[in-house]
C-alpha cells in the first residue's frame, strides 16, 4: 500500500527511483493498493480545488504510463473511501498531540514549503490520516521514499497501540507477530527505494515540484537535457576537486550502469580536465531512454478525445468499489474490537 499527493500534474524522477520502481516489482507479487491522497492535497491547495482535480487526473495518467496496472492492483481515490476518514478520527486518539507536532517530516515540510505558523489544523492532521490510509488496507509493506519514514513510524505506533488496547496483544509481542497474537493490524514496514532520497537539480534539497528542482516523467527530451545543462558544477575551493557528493555524481549512480558511474567518479576524483557537458549529455541520454516509453504512453492517453480523463475516472470508480470493500471490512472489524459496532453496512455509487 502506498500513495501520492496530487500537488502536481505529474510525478518526477524522485518518485520513480524512490517508490514507483518498487511498486512495479511488488504489484506482480502482492495485492497492491495505490492511493491518490486528494484529501491531503487540500492542506495546501484548499483554495484551488480545480488544480487538485487536474493533478489527480495527471498523476493517475502517470501511473498508467509507468505501468501500474489497475487490473491487478487497486487504484484508490482517498476522498471516495469514508472508512479512511472514520479511522483517522479513532487513530487521532491513539497519538499524543505533541508527538504528531514533533514529526520531523511535518517539520521539514513546514520549512521547505514556507508554511510558517499559518498552516491549517488539517496539515498536522494529514499525518494521522496517512496512518488510516495505510491501515485501512492492512498491508505488510509500504514502498516510499526516505522522507516518509517518520510517517510510517507513526503508523506502526498506531497499529501496535490499537492491537494492544483493543485486541489483547501483549506489550512484549514483536511487531512482526501482532497478527498471530490476535492483533487486527499487521504492523507495516516501510520499503525504501533503490535511491532513498534523490536530490533535486539545485543539488541541495530533495527533488520536489514545489521547489522547482524536478525532472518530470513527462518532460520532453529537450527539457530534460536543458534542465541538466543548467546544473552548476564547481570545484571545491580547498581541494580543487568537484566534490564526490555533487548532484551530477548522484545522478550517475542513479541512472548509469554501476561501472560507468564509478569511472566518472574516479575521473572527478583525479582532478584534471573533466568535460561536464559530456557527463550531462550522457546522463540526459540515459534518463531520456528510461523516460521514453512512459512519455509515449502518457502521450497516447493525452491524445484521446477527452485527454484520457474519462478512462481515468472509470479506473478510479472501479478502484473505489474494490477499495471500499476492503476498507469497510477493516473499519467494521476495528469497530467491533472497540466495542462500537452495530453491524455491517454497504456502500456504493447510486448510478
Ligand atoms: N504523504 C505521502 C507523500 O506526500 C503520500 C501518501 C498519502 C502516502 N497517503 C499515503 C504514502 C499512504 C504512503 C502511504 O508522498
Amino acid at each position: 500500500m502506498t500513495g501520492d499527493t496530487p500537488t502536481s500534474t505529474g510525478l518526477h524522477l524522485g518518485h520513480y527511483v524512490g517508490s514507483l520502481e518498487n511498486r512495479l516489482r511488488l504489484q506482480r507479487e502482492y495485492d497492491c493498493f495505490f492511493l491518490i491522497a486528494n484529501v491531503h492535497a487540500f492542506t495546501t491547495l484548499a483554495e484551488k480545488p480545480g488544480e487538485i482535480r487536474a493533478n489527480t487526473l495527471g498523476i493517475v495518467k502517470d501511473w498508467l504510463a509507468v505501468g501500474l496496472d489497475p487490473e491487478t492492483s487497486t487504484f484508490v481515490l482517498q476522498s471516495e473511501v469514508p472508512a479512511i476518514a472514520e479511522l483517522t478520527f479513532f487513530f487521532a486518539m491513539l497519538l499524543p498531540f505533541n508527538k504528531v507536532m514533533r514529526n520531523p517530516t511535518l517539520k521539514t515540510e513546514i520549512e521547505t514549503k514556507g508554511l510558517g505558523d499559518s498552516y491549517p489544523f488539517g496539515f498536522p492532521m494529514y499525518a494521522v490520516g496517512q496512518c488510516a490510509d495505510i491501515l485501512a488496507f492492512r498491508p505488510e509493506l509500504v514502498p516510499v521514499g526516505e522522507d516518509q519514514e517518520a510517517h510510517i513510524e507513526m503508523c506502526r505506533d498506531v497499529a501496535s497501540k490499537f492491537n494492544q488496547l483493543y485486541c489483547g496483544v501483549g506489550n512484549r509481542v514483536a511487531a512482526e507477530e501482532h497478527v498471530q497474537a490476535g492483533g487486527l493490524f499487521p504492523v507495516p514496514r516501510a520499503k525504501i527505494g533503490r535511491v532513498a532520497r534523490l536530490a533535486g537539480l539545485d543539488g541541495v534539497n530533495k527533488m520536489s515540484k514545489s521547489l522547482g528542482n524536478a525532472i518530470f516523467l513527462y518532460d520532453d527530451e529537450k527539457s530534460v537535457q536543458k534542465k541538466l545543462n543548467k546544473v552548476t558544477v564547481q570545484a571545491d575551493a580547498a581541494t580543487g576537486l568537484v566534490p564526490q557528493s555533487h548532484v551530477l555524481l548522484q545522478y550517475c549512480d542513479a541512472f548509469l550502469l554501476d561501472a560507468r558511474a564509478k569511472e566518472i567518479r574516479a575521473m572527478y576524483a583525479a582532478g584534471g580536465e573533466v568535460m561536464h557537458g559530456h557527463v550531462k549529455a550522457e546522463l540526459g541520454a540515459a534518463i531520456n531512454e528510461l523516460l521514453a516509453p512512459m512519455r509515449a504512453r502518457r502521450g497516447e492517453l493525452e491524445a484521446r478525445p477527452d485527454k484520457g480523463d474519462s478512462l481515468v475516472l472509470e479506473v478510479l470508480k472501479r478502484g473505489a468499489a474494490r477499495a471500499n470493500s476492503v476498507a469497510e471490512e477493516t473499519l467494521y472489524l476495528a469497530k467491533e474490537k472497540m466495542g462500537v459496532a452495530l453491524g455491517r453496512r454497504t456502500l456504493g455509487f447510486a448510478g
